[in-house]
């Protein structure tokens, strides 16, 4: 199929880099559409480890060229260091395999002084963000006050936007927060020099893609966070400042939505969250801290620990609604290896309710406790297992059980973080 769109179900952090990498082989582009570098998406090749954070995780393929769509808020300093990191390893980036649309807006570093100034203001409402500032960023886009990338390569529009932007927010960075101000000269003359680099990046996003999708090649959209960190359909306010979920893969890079094809949700085989906010099936005593650390659950970004609890079906099946969802890549069912049970949420109750439906606004009525249903562990080592049929058959039992109450199928089955360790169903092409 030549288009297919990779989404997250959970909190975040479901193994989406390493899933794109895989599928990136076989894709002519990769196409990231929202959020910045707030993701952090980890790929191995052999033993050498890579986290982007706003690189598309198609860029370690040769022949694959990637973008950053309008719906990016784009670092230029960190997007500097991961193209240096990278040409470091011996990979070359340029304005062939890369191209940035102008109409991305850009993080300045008003954003992430805000973002953190406003998250120490919140205190006990905090969300956690990653203080990368995209918050603030978007805020800017939506007020209008924001700088693009088009801004950034025009040294008059960046002069004019940055006086203008810059006014408001050190008012409100010294005004309201009692922060330090950015002189303008300052923020200038190092925006300019950004704009002067990635000059050659700039190309229409919306344009390249439409027309590789009309010659029959094969393109791949990246998604950040996840369903439940949506803007709209996430646990709000505990949720990322972006359209996370299929809408966003539209709007944020310029393809009408009958060309999306194929929608892979990515689910781990357990939950984890960074950050604040409700976890219906969070494990606070031993066992999270045993997935924890079988797992190395470390935010990827911010190296916070992240929460982990049980799988929760009613949040999936909701992911699967949201997004469409055609089919799931289960990731990590490794990291449930040793347990000689493993649970598995397929209701919740409140007050004695019971609950069959995930929705932010149920989640917010009270807490919730899930119902679990126990499944036998497999009790032995996955990692090396190569087909489907050679998975233990409690493993089996396992993901047959979240395919029938998901009423999706499970394409493929991840059971470990290299590229070898990846199991694609016979049958499926994806892309
Ligand atoms: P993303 O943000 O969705 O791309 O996910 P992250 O990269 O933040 O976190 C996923 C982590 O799991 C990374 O460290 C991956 O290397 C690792 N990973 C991905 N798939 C598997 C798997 O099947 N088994 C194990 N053990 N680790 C995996
Ligand atoms: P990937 O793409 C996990 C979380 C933060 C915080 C909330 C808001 O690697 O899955 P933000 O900085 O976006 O304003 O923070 O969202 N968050 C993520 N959690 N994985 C991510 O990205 C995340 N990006 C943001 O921890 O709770
Ligand atoms: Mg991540």
């Amino acid at each position: 199929m030549p288009s297919l769109v990779v989404v997250g179900t959970q909190w975040g952090d479901e193994g989406k880099g390493k899933i794109v990498d895989q599928l990136a082989e076989r894709a002519d582009l990769v196409v990231r559409f929202q959020g910045g570098a707030n993701a952090g998406h980890t790929i191995y090749v052999g033993e050498e480890k890579f986290v982007f954070h706003l690189l598309p995780s198609g860029i370690l393929h040769e022949k694959c060229i990637v973008a950053i769509g309008n719906g990016v808020v784009l670092d230029p300093e960190i997007l500097m260091d991961e193209i240096n990191t990278l040409e470091d390893h011996g990979f070359s980036v340029s304005p062939e395999n890369l191209k940035i649309s102008p109409l991305a807006h850009v993080v300045m570093p008003y954003h992430k002084r805000l973002d953190e100034l406003q998250e120490m203001r919140k205190s006990e409402g905090k969300v956690g963000t990653t203080k990368r500032g995209i918050g603030p960023c978007y805020e800017d886009k939506m007020a209008r006050i924001g700088i693009r990338v088009m801004d950034l390569i025009d040294e008059e529009r960046l002069s004019k936007r940055l006086r203008y932007a810059l006014e408001l927010k050190n008012d409100l960075i010294t005004k309201i927060y009692g922060g330090e101000p950015f002189t303008y000269d300052e923020l200038f003359e190092e925006y300019a020099d950004y704009g002067r680099r990635l000059d050659d990046f700039v190309y229409d996003v919306s344009y390249l893609i439409n027309d590789f999708l009309d010659n029959n090649k094969k393109v791949l959209f990246e998604g950040a966070q996840a369903t439940c960190l949506d803007i709209d359909f996430g646990t709000y306010p505990f949720v990322t400042s972006s359209s996370t979920t299929i809408g966003g893969a539209i709007t944020g890079s310029g393809v009408a939505p009958k060309r999306l094809e194929e929608i892979l949700g990515i689910v781990k085989a357990y939950t984890t969250r960074v950050g604040e906010g409700m976890f219906p099936t969070e494990l606070t005593g031993e066992i999270g801290q045993r997935i924890r650390d079988i797992a190395g659950e470390y935010g990827a970004s911010t190296g916070r620990p992240r929460r982990c609890g049980w799988l929760d079906l009613l949040m999936l099946k909701y992911a699967v609604r949201i997004n469409g969802i055609t089919s799931i890549a289960l990731t990590r069912l490794d990291v449930l290896d040793s347990f000689e049970t493993i649970n598995a949420a397929t209701g919740y109750t409140l007050e004695g309710a019971e609950i069959e439906e995930f929705s932010p606004f149920i989640l917010s009525l009270g807490e919730l406790k899930p119902v679990f249903r126990t499944f036998k562990g497999w009790q032995k080592g996955i990692t090396e297992v190569t087909t489907y049929e050679d998975l233990p058959e409690e493993a089996r039992t396992y993901i047959a059980f979240i395919e029938e109450y998901l009423n999706v199928p499970v394409s493929i089955v991840s059971v470990g973080p290299r590229r070898d360790q990846t199991i694609i169903r016979p049958g499926y092409t994806l892309l």
